[in-house]
């Protein structure tokens, strides 16, 4: 299985970006750590960060062919990205949505998540343990394994 991993605006700034909120852990040190768990699980993960909104739609357009499933931290862009929403939509390979923080513990704009209707399911309020759960999640989507 292959897994690609997609991480949008700021999440480059992990580490050092509110760290009450998102920890210390850097998308690096996350990226090493799911890695570590793939060669166990006998997938192969590519991570990917943009902090622009295009370059994520290109990105989920080209999945189909060479990802089964995509790993998906929309961040800012999960609360008002119809472009992202169609873009899952269209190519139909699944996505997992994902995020550090409990959004809907958060402030009020953030509890809407525009891709969700579109994704298989959300994992949110785990830290960078949700990117490991995101992986775990994408190992249990039979369907993708079968190809039913
Ligand atoms: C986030 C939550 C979003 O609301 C926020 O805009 C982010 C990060 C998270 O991982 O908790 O940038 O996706």
């Amino acid at each position: 299985m292959r897994i690609l991993f997609l991480n949008g605006p700021n999440l480059n700034l992990l580490g050092e970006r509110e760290p009450e909120v998102y920890g210390r852990t850097t998308l690096a040190d996350i990226e090493g750590r799911v890695k570590e768990k793939a060669v166990k699980s006998g997938c192969s993960v590519e991570f990917r960060q943009s902090n622009l909104e295009g370059e994520l739609v290109t990105w989920i357009q080209q999945a189909p062919g060479k990802f089964d499933v995509i790993v998906l931290n929309a961040a800012a862009y999960t609360h008002t990205s119809v472009a992202l929403r169609d873009a899952i939509a269209a190519t139909k390979v699944p996505t997992i949505e994902i995020h550090l923080s409990n959004v809907h513990a958060r402030e009020e704009f953030r509890h809407k998540s525009l891709i969700a209707p579109v994704c298989r399911g959300q994992i949110c309020g785990f830290g960078a343990e949700s990117y490991i759960l995101g992986l775990q999640a994408a190992l249990t989507l039979t369907d993708v394994k079968t190809g039913k």
